[in-house]
Parts: structure tokens; C-alpha cells; sequence
């Protein structure tokens, strides 16, 4: 299944995905391309490191609509379709197990600093995956981890959902906790949560591609592997 990252910034995600990919532990997800929002970020240097190709995509200027025009011309120029669009997978012979991965691609949004309208999320129904540096639904939006020492929680984390058109509020895939340690700042909490959130997207989407995530309303489950 061929995946679009989309990303704003630094990009150890993405790196995190690079990483899992070169490993062989990404497969049947294939990161396809690497499209940001912002130019001369280090995710566009990473994603050209590891030989995947990279595209600019400025918000400046547009309106969301016509911004997500071009992320939607970006994704389907390297490959990455929504799965209305993209061509029928063979059906399994019967009795054999279904072995290929779901019709058409999917996006994840790894550090991207916009949020995607219905224009764009409808497009691939419960196949765009973010990963949010709090247990959801607590401390939506910007700064989590500055969010989760300023009200004193104990315990905080990552949350690894599908996206819908709210904030942050798309239902839950994977969480992993992660405790608030004394004396911790958002650096050291923020370096804390990204280790935990690198091991598990690229998990999710593997799972993903792999047709092992299921969704009914709100509520995720993930097949058991063979
Ligand atoms: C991550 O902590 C992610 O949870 C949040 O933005 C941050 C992006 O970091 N959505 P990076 O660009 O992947 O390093």
C-alpha cells in the first residue's frame, strides 16, 4: 500500500517510518512520498537521505481547499490514492487467505502543523493516521507535552488515531503511557514520548496496510496476526 507522510518539521516520525521501512518491518506499507508544508525543513532532508521522493506543497496564500487540491495532486502524482480512485485489488481464490493489502493508499500525518478539512479527509475514510503526543482526549492541539506539566498530570503519552475533520479527535488506534517523571521539562518529557510514539506508528501502519485495522463508530480493533 503505497503511504503519503505529510509533515511540517522536524520529522523524526518520518524517520522513525524510514527506519521501520529499511528494516522490512514497514511492508505491505510503502512510503511513497514525502510531501511538507513548509520548504527547507530536516523532514525533507530525511526523506531525500533515504532515497524517497519529496515534494514542497506552500499553504501560504491558499485557501484550504485549493492547498488541499495540491496535497491530493501531490499524493495521487507519486501513487497514493484515495481507495475510490484507485484500481480494484484481485479478490482471494476462496478458502485462501486474504493476502493482499486494502485498494488504494494511504497519508500519514507525521508533525504536520495543519489541519485537514472534509475537502481532503473524505477522501480516505479511515486511512489518514496522526500521532498526537498526549493520551487523547486529553490536551488536544498544540503543545501537549507543555500542556500535560501545566495541569500536573501524572501520567501522560501517545495516541496514534485516525483522522476525521475535528481536532485531534478522530478515533483512537494505539496509545501507549508515559509517565511524568520529577523534574521533568517538555524537553526531557517531549523526548520521552517520542521514543515510545517512533515504536509505535510505525506499528500502526503496518497494521494498516496490512487491512488489520477495523473501525465501527468510535471503536478500533486490530486483527490478531496469524
Ligand atoms: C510529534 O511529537 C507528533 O506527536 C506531533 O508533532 C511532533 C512531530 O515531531 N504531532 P517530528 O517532526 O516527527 O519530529
Amino acid at each position: 500500500m503505497n503511504v503519503g507522510v505529510l509533515v511540517s518539521g522536524t520529522g523524526t516520525n518520518l524517520q522513525a517510518l524510514l527506519d521501520a521501512q529499511a528494516r522490512g518491518e514497514l511492508a505491505p506499507a510503502v512510503i511513497a512520498a514525502v510531501i511538507s508544508n513548509r520548504p527547507g525543513v530536516p523532514a525533507l532532508e530525511r526523506a531525500a537521505r533515504a532515497g524517497v521522493p519529496a515534494a514542497v506543497v506552500e499553504h501560504r496564500g491558499l485557501s484550504r481547499e485549493a492547498f488541499e487540491d495540491r496535497l491530493l495532486a501531490a499524493l495521487a502524482a507519486h501513487g497514493v490514492l484515495p481507495p475510490a480512485d484507485a484500481p480494484p485489488t484481485s479478490a482471494p481464490a476462496a478458502g485462501a487467505p486474504a493476502a493482499e493489502p486494502p485498494a488504494g493508499g494511504a497519508v500519514v500525518l507525521a508533525g504536520f502543523m495543519r489541519v485537514l478539512t472534509p475537502h481532503f479527509v473524505d477522501r480516505f475514510p479511515l486511512r489518514i493516521v496522526n500521532t498526537h503526543p498526549s493520551i487523547l482526549p486529553a490536551f488536544p492541539g498544540v503543545d501537549a507535552p507543555a500542556q500535560a506539566l501545566a495541569h500536573g498530570v501524572k501520567l501522560t503519552g501517545v495516541t496514534v488515531h485516525f483522522v476525521d475533520a475535528t481536532l485531534d479527535g478522530g478515533p483512537i488506534i494505539a496509545q501507549v503511557a508515559v509517565p511524568i517523571e520529577p523534574g521533568d521539562d517538555v524537553g526531557s518529557l517531549r523526548a520521552r514520548i517520542q521514543r515510545e510514539e517512533h515504536r509505535l506508528l510505525p506499528r500502526v501502519v503496518q497494521r494498516l496496510a496490512a487491512g488489520q485495522l477495523s473501525c465501527q463508530g468510535r471503536h478500533v480493533t486490530e486483527a490478531r496476526a496469524e
